[in-house]
């Protein structure tokens, strides 16, 4: 069975015929083109597709298109105005990867949380700022880096943060 939808991806709105199994994230890499939301596991474990809904992380091989008809979805291709997102800036001053197959999905989700963090969700955080790599390594757990490139994502995110 197929349905035709509208998918806003980067403020682009694109109107498409997909068959009702299709996840968002094949929408947009086989369908449209877009291949920065990249696919590791396709089962919600690695966190290599995730995408902004509004603020929100999502995982978009877990996502029915037809259900998300007219949604508006921000990738990492999409962050970056006239210049680079403050968050990947900071990736690329810590040389926050190494093969960078998981970077799209880290950056966006990295942006998520620094939305999260000022949207004033319950935080350990202190005033003084203690407690902020351990808050960025638990809100960050959901992606997945085989590299291990963990150890300049954290400082990264949390310039950003600070
Ligand atoms: Fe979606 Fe791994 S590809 S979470």
């Amino acid at each position: 069975m197929e349905a035709e939808i509208t998918l806003v991806v980067d403020g682009i709105e694109h109107r498409l015929t997909v068959d009702t199994r299709t996840t968002v994230l094949d929408a947009l890499r086989e369908r449209l083109g877009i291949t920065s939301p990249k696919k590791g596991c396709d089962h919600g474990q690695c966190g290599a597709c995730t995408l902004l809904l509004g603020d929100r992380r999502v995982n978009s091989c877990l996502m029915l298109a037809v259900a998300f008809d007219g949604a508006e979805f921000r990738t990492a291709d999409g962050l970056a105005g006239a210049d680079l997102h403050p968050v990947q800036r900071a990736f690329i001053e810590h040389d926050a990867f190494q093969c960078g197959y998981c970077t799209p999905g880290q950056v966006v989700s990295a942006v998520g949380v620094l939305c999260e963090m000022h949207d004033g969700e319950p935080s350990a955080v202190t005033p003084d700022g203690a407690g902020l790599d351990d808050e960025i390594r638990e809100r960050m757990s959901g992606n997945l880096c085989r590299c291990g490139a963990y150890a300049n994502i954290v400082p990264a995110i949390a310039e950003v943060a600070q």
